[in-house]
């Protein structure tokens, strides 16, 4: 069975698929037991899914395995633990920026990414970095004063 290697978390790991197309979002909540990443319409167009690939916000669920062989991948998990909060993820639990919690893991990617390229990003650059990032429960303020509180700014 073909299999592929990357870095995930930190870690090196490999994974066996017969599939090369096998979505990523798959293998993560399948073999590799990481759950953090959700899947939601399974079509790239509610970031439910989303992992950082090479640092870039991705959707897991339109990314082959095949496409991750030697990259690097990080999950929620990879950017903190329930014992170690990362900045964003404990501005988003001060603001109780989340009600089902569907969206949250793809509202903390996207935040992470974005404040690592823009750590002082305005309103209107966060409300534009989550365009493509759904909440049906409509926690879209609350997830702005969490970005903003994580940058240290004013929602
Ligand atoms: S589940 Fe991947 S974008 Fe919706
Ligand atoms: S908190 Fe329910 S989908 Fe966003």
């Amino acid at each position: 069975m073909p299999s592929y290697s990357f870095r995930l978390n930190g870690r090196s790991v490999t994974v066996d698929s017969w599939d090369p197309q096998q979505p990523l979002l798959y293998v993560l909540r399948g073999p590799l037991a990481l759950h953090g990443a959700k899947f939601g319409c399974g079509l790239g167009q509610c970031g439910a899914c989303s992992v950082l690939l090479d640092g870039q916000v991705t959707r897991s669920c339109q990314t082959p395995v095949s496409r991750i062989a030697g990259r690097t991948v990080t999950t929620l998990e990879g950017i903190g633990s329930r014992e170690a909060l990362s900045t964003v993820q404990r501005a988003f639990v001060t603001e109780q920026a989340a009600q089902c919690g569907y969206c949250t893991n793809g509202m903390i990617i996207a935040a992470t990414a974005l404040l690592a390229q823009t750590p002082k990003p305005t309103a209107d650059q966060v409300k534009q970095a989550f365009a493509g990032n759904l909440c049906r429960c409509g926690t879209h303020t609350r997830i702005l004063r969490a970005v903003m509180r994580a940058s240290g700014g004013q929602a």
